[in-house]
């Protein structure tokens, strides 16, 4: 590609590297993830982590955190050598992490949570508490980002959740900060919010890892990107040198289509589906119409506690309804309990695959199968090797990356984990499908191929309804979207009344 040179030069490469990884190899059992992989960040770059799910990015910056080992290679922190046998020592050593799956206390303050490790005992717990706010106030000062210290965790929503976490690696005096998808679970504003901070900690010199697969984020805040694939070094480049064209070639391996709304013929006369009728539950679900029919897609927006996954979760019986009702086919269907909405064929691909949407202690092959058992066992006997072949020929269906599916599902690579829980969904051939965030950590090839399954399964007769936060997915795919606020829907929109992300978002936000 072009010359570095001609580019202009925000990075200060003439320094020592602030994180120099040489060689870098590792294989679990005889699976190969990193063969000899390079990857280095300037102080103060942001640098991309990109490549395909289960491309080796998240192993490779475990090994930088000291949570595995390396095989072999050399990593050097500010031109030093270093060894990791511990996440501990890859913290001394400045090296910070914005955990995905969270680290926080949800019952301790937000003080409390960043200095639960590092706090240095004093006498009284009163007296200590008091410091902790007070220091955490001043960490939060230089982030520049406005959280009362003081409120508890828990009571505060998923965005300040994330920037609790950055604050407490601050605290730590991290000088490099990894992060794994931060932007998964935020919605646009919140991720907006994140990216101003992450310019403002790149400004201090701070070294930034952002692994994503979204790339307009990529361009917005990264200096540089490395793209791996199959646990090998594909290409480094600046980002003003390199077309996102290429960079999803260079992910996917080959060009894809793009994420526009394909008009479908929705001009036949529509069978009704299935009916939500006043359903209410809780302060998140109040009072809910709407109909879904044969063949149309349905997208779910609004802010993040606006009783999305709140009304998926009733619709599944998941949570208990306190009043309304759902039918099928003009049926009154009983949902007290998930088992009977799968029997009225229903199905929840939920947000939280991990807690939710697999046994992480099962293989793979049984993850698959367990919505499935039912019709396995029909003939009374389960055949063992009848089961085999379905779980393989769904591993094969949604190119799930699994060196052996009869490994516990853990050990698989986040975009494949949610890979299998759709693919396990779709096993039980459901009428009605909805699905939360259903492309949540998928990397860009996988995502065109969910979306365009989606589409598909309009156009076999299914019904789906998709809650996203990513606008131009919503927009990919719904015929209509229904507007959540507070419990409630504010607004119902067809697909041609929204003319593009923006204007969504405004309706999303009430402005
Ligand atoms: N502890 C482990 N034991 C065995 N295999 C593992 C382990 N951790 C990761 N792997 C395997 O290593 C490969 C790379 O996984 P990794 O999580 O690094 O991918 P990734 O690039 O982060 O993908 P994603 O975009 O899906 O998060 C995968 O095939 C995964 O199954
Ligand atoms: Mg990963």
């Amino acid at each position: 590609m072009t010359d570095v040179q001609a580019a202009p030069a925000p990075v200060d490469e003439t320094d020592v590297p602030a994180v120099e990884m040489r060689e870098i190899s590792k294989a679990f059992d005889s699976n190969v993830v990193l063969a000899g992989v390079d990857f280095e960040v300037a102080r103060g770059e942001v640098h991309a982590l990109a490549g395909g799910n289960g491309a080796g990015k998240s192993t490779l910056m475990k090994i930088l955190q000291g949570v595995y080992s390396k095989d072999s290679g050399v990593i050097r922190i500010n031109g030093r050598e270093v060894e990791f046998s511990s996440i501990h020592d890859a913290k001394a050593a400045g090296i910070g992490m914005v955990f995905q799956e969270f680290s926080l206390v949800p019952s301790l303050t937000v003080a409390q949570n960043i200095y639960l490790t590092t706090e240095p005992l004093s006498n009284g717990i009163f007296i200590r508490d008091r410091e902790a706010v007070d220091k955490a106030r001043e960490v939060f000062q230089q982030m520049e980002v406005d959280i009362d210290p003081g409120a508890r965790v828990g009571d505060l929503g998923t965005a300040y959740w994330q920037l609790t976490e950055i604050a407490k690696a601050m605290a730590q005096d991290a000088r490099v900060l990894i992060m794994d998808e931060p932007t998964a679970s935020l919605a646009k504003h919140e991720a907006d919010q994140l990216f101003e901070l992450v310019g403002r900690l790149k400004a201090g010199g701070i070294s930034i890892v952002y692994i994503s697969h979204r790339m307009e984020e990529v361009y917005r805040i990264a200096d540089r990107i490395t793209i791996l694939r199959d646990g090998k070094n594909l290409l480094t480049e600046r980002l003003t040198d390199v077309t996102p064209e290429q960079i999803v070639e260079g992910i996917v391996g080959q060009q894809i289509e793009g994420m526009a709304y394909q008009e479908r013929d929705t001009s036949a006369e529509p069978e009704i589906l299935l009916e939500a009728d006043g359903l209410t539950a809780g302060s998140r679900v109040q009072n809910v119409s709407f109909t879904l029919h044969r063949g149309e897609i349905i997208g779910l927006a609004g802010l993040m506690g606006s009783g999305r996954t709140e009304l998926a979760r009733c619709l599944f019986g998941i949570d208990k309804l306190e009043s309304g009702e759902i039918r099928m086919h003009g049926q009154r269907i009983d949902v007290s309990d998930p088992r009977e909405a799968i029997k009225a064929r229903l199905a929840l691909i939920p947000e939280d695959r991990r807690a939710q949407g697999l046994v992480l202690e099962h293989s793979v092959r049984d993850n698959l199968l367990l919505p499935l058992l039912r019709k396995i066992e029909r003939g009374l006997l389960i055949d063992d090797g009848k089961g085999k072949e379905l779980a393989d020929s769904l591993i094969q269906r949604f190119a799930v990356k699994v060196a052996n599916p009869a490994r516990p599902v853990r050990l698989l690579s986040g975009g494949n984990q949610q890979k299998v829980v759709i693919a396990k969904w779709l096993g039980t051939e459901p009428e009605v499908l909805i699905m939360d965030e259903p492309t949540a950590g998928v990397d860009i090839g996988t995502k065109t191929e969910i979306l365009t399954m989606i589409r598909n399964l309009a156009e076999e007769g299914k019904a789906v309804i998709v809650i996203s936060s990513e606008y131009a997915e919503l927009l990919a795919v719904s015929d209509r979207v229904l507007i959540l606020r507070d419990g409630t829907v504010q607004q119902e929109l067809a697909r041609q009344d929204i003319a593009d992300e923006e204007s969504l978002q405004h309706a999303v936000q009430g402005v």
